[in-house]
């Protein structure tokens, strides 16, 4: 049996994939009113796909739980944040994890931590659990590292289809946990060790995480020098070893904007090029204020009041708002006390900020400036009601006459 522990966005499709393939799996979550919704057959977020791949999971009978199982096998796909100062991660979820883990685990169970960690996390962290309570590991338990590489809004078809990564002390048991996901994983899966796929995780996003700083810091350089970024961007792509990004109004979510910063705490002074792309990258939302603060003085707009963010969400189509540029704005102007900004998201139903609409046309209706921050399919499909506003436009989805840009 697979216990799945921690049932967010990562934890709760793959607990549901397993079952979905015939696997017998209890999900668990420490939240126990996820847990309930979840009982009582209500998805706790939006997911193209997820509703029926929960119905599948459900009809091959899949349990949930507030408590931890006694499994043959563990997967841990708990929060990884970084510590805010030290920039190290916080391994605290995994640590709470692992200890709960023990207190009910079999001798010969296979530990599977799929959240993303820092290079040494598992040495660190998890293997003094372990041994403390008295298991040894290679014979009392096998630890495995298989980060995920899922993204939101594709999750489930990427599941299904990405490579994946299994770090493992042992190969045989690698080779083991590899025919585990082969059971709904189509893509090719790597057997390494443990410190390569934790480090390797780490190198995907911030690898991502740098090349979208190039194409910001391109975006501020040709602004400031009066060059049209977009087009030098299409054209230099044309080389055949080019293939620079589109800038944007920042990055989020629990990935891209977290995990380089796992290599700047460990490994300060060499870690460079990837500090100062997170700087880059973290600078965006201010950017955009200042594009917002420009176009207001060309416009004649003399009231924030009446400028519109359109998207709250770190993405397009998905509703998770953890670390959203837009967030990241509203407190820079916060700090600088200016509020009033009017702000809407289809995908974000309660409110989180201040002044927040939840019908397109009345946010239309109550604002001069519409500033494009997330391009879901609402506002791509309905481009044509934004003909009589002032708009900026951060993601390049608008070809309206006099649209600004970054
Ligand atoms: N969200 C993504 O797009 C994404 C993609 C790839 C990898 N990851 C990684 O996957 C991991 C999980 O991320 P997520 O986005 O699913 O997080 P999440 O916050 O959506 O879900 C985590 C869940 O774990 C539960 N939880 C926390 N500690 C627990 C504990 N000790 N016992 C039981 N339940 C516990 C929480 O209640 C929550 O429901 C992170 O390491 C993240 O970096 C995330």
């Amino acid at each position: 049996m697979i216990n799945v522990i921690g049932l967010g966005y990562i934890g709760l499709p793959t607990a549901l994939m397993f079952a979905s393939h015939g696997l017998e799996v209890v999900g668990t979550d420490y939240n126990k009113n996820l847990i309930s919704k979840l009982k009582t057959g209500h998805l706790t977020f939006e997911e193209q796909g997820l509703d029926e791949l929960f119905n599948a999971a459900v009809a091959k009978g899949i349990q949930f739980s507030d408590e931890y199982q006694t499994a043959s096998t563990y997967i841990i796909a708990v929060p990884t944040p970084y510590d805010k100062n030290s920039k190290i991660i916080d391994a605290s979820y995994v640590v709470s994890a692992i200890k709960n883990i023990m207190k009910v685990c079999p001798k010969g169970a296979t530990m599977i931590l799929e959240s993303t960690v820092s290079p040494g996390t598992i040495d660190h962290f998890v293997r003094p659990i372990v041994e403390e309570n008295g298991f040894k590991i290679g014979t009392d338990i096998h630890l495995v590292h298989a980060p995920e590489r899922i993204i939101p809004g594709n999750m489930i078809y990427e599941l299904t289809h990405n490579s994946r990564t299994i770090g493992a002390d042992d190969k045989r048991i690698g080779e083991e946990v590899k025919r585990l996901y082969a059971s709904f994983c189509q893509g090719e899966i790597v057997v390494t060790d443990i410190r390569t796929a934790e480090m390797t995780k780490v190198v995907e996003n911030t690898f991502r995480d740098i090349n979208i700083a190039f194409a910001n810091e391109l975006a501020k350089i040709c602004r400031a020098g009066g060059m049209a970024v977009y087009e030098i961007i299409r054209i230099a792509n044309k080389h055949p070893r080019v293939n620079i990004l589109q800038p944007g109004p920042g990055v989020g979510g629990h990935c891209i904007s977290v995990d380089p910063w796992f290599l700047v705490g460990d490994y300060p002074g060499l870690a460079n090029i990837i500090l100062a792309a997170r700087k880059i990258n973290d600078s965006m939302p201010e950017f955009v204020l200042g594009r917002i603060n420009d176009i207001m003085k060309e416009k004649s707009i003399a009231d924030v009041s009446r400028v519109g963010l359109y998207g709250l969400t770190y993405k397009e189509n998905v509703d998770d708002v953890r670390e959203s540029p837009t967030l990241q704005m509203l407190e820079c102007m916060e700090r600088h006390l200016a509020s009033g900004i009017k702000v809407y998201d289809p995908w974000v139903k309660h409110d989180i900020v201040k002044n927040q609409y939840h019908d397109f046309d009345a946010f239309l209706n109550d604002v001069d400036m519409v500033v494009i921050m997330v391009g879901h399919s609402e506002i791509r499909e309905n481009m044509d009601k934004l003909k009589e506003k002032i708009i900026l436009d951060t993601r390049k989805i608008c070809d309206m006459e006099g649209t600004y840009r970054l």
